[in-house]
C-alpha cells in the first residue's frame, strides 16, 4: 500500500488460514469489547469459510451471544430465504444456530424498493446507535467484513456509481448491479461502514490477483477507497497476491 495510508497487509498461506486469522481478529474485537459488540458481515463468497468456523464448537463458545450484534454491509434486493440474500447465507451457516434473533439486523428486503429499504435499515442503525450522526470518537461497528469483486466493488459500492459519493446518507438504494448477479442492491455508504474499529477484507485464490494488483498498486477503486476510522486489514490469501508484492 502507499506510504501513509493506514492500511495494513497481512498475508496467509491458503483459504482456510485466511479464515482463521480472520476468525481470531474477529474474537480479538469482541473481548476487547465488554460492552455491547456490532459486527457488520459481508456478502459474496470469500467470508464462507469463516462463517464455516465461527459455527463449530471451538470458537462458537468464545462468542457472547447475548451481547453482540450482528449487521449486513450490503444485501441484493431479493426475499430473505432466497439463496442469493447474503444475511441468509449467514444465518444459515452459522448465525441461527447460536445467535438471539432480536441481535440478528438484516437489510430488510420486504418493501415496496430498495429506496424504502435502504431508509428502513438507517433508521435501525441510528437507532441502534442512539445518534443521527456519526461521531469518530465513537464508531458504529467494532468490526467491518469487507471483499472485494473483479472491478474493484466493495459492499455494493461499484465503480462509478453514485452511491460512492454518498457523504450523508449510511445506506443507499443501487439500482443496477455491474456484476452478477444482475439484481437491485441496498448498500452501507462508506462514511457508514467506516465507522468502525476494524475494517477487515478477505481476500483469496488467483481469482483475485488482478483486481488486487490494482489496489496495491494504488487505484482509487471502491475498496480502495474503503477505509476504518480505525484500523484496515486486508487479509491476503497468497495466492491472489501479485507475484512481485513484498510486504511493507
Ligand atoms: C455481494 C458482496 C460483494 C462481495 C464481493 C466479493 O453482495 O456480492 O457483498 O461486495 O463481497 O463481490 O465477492 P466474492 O466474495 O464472492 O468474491
Amino acid at each position: 500500500m502507499a506510504p501513509g495510508d493506514n492500511r495494513k497487509v497481512i498475508t496467509v498461506s491458503g483459504a482456510d488460514a485466511l479464515a482463521k486469522a480472520a476468525a481470531k481478529r474477529v474474537l480479538a474485537r469482541i473481548a476487547a469489547n465488554g460492552d455491547r459488540v456490532a459486527i457488520c458481515l459481508s456478502g459474496g463468497s470469500s467470508p464462507k469459510r469463516l462463517y464455516q468456523l465461527l459455527a463449530t464448537d471451538a470458537y462458537r463458545t468464545q462468542i457472547p451471544w447475548d451481547r453482540v450484534h450482528w449487521f449486513i454491509g450490503d444485501e441484493r434486493f431479493v426475499p430473505a430465504d432466497d439463496p442469493l440474500n447474503n444475511m441468509a447465507m449467514a444465518r444459515r451457516i452459522f448465525l441461527d444456530h447460536s445467535a438471539p434473533a432480536a441481535n440478528i439486523h438484516p437489510i430488510p428486503t420486504d418493501t415496496a424498493n430498495p429506496e424504502q429499504s435502504a431508509r428502513r435499515y438507517e433508521s435501525e442503525l441510528k437507532a441502534f446507535y442512539g445518534a443521527n450522526e456519526l461521531d469518530p470518537a465513537r464508531p458504529l461497528f467494532d468490526v467491518v467484513l469487507m471483499g472485494v469483486g473483479p472491478d474493484g466493488h466493495t459492499a455494493s459500492l461499484f465503480p462509478d456509481d453514485p452511491a460512492l459519493e454518498e457523504a450523508e446518507r449510511w445506506v443507499v438504494a443501487v439500482r443496477e448491479a455491474h456484476v452478477e448477479p444482475f439484481v437491485p442492491r441496498v448498500t452501507l455508504t462508506l462514511p457508514a461502514l467506516g465507522s468502525c474499529r476494524e475494517m477487515l477484507f478477505e481476500v483469496s485464490g488467483a481469482e483475485k490477483r488482478p483486481v488486487l494488483t490494482r489496489v496495491l498498486e494504488g487505484e482509487n477503486v471502491p475498496a480502495k477507497r474503503a477505509h476504518s476510522t480505525g484500523e484496515t486489514i486486508w487479509l491476503v490469501d497468497k495466492a491472489a497476491l501479485p507475484e512481485n508484492f513484498r510486504e511493507r
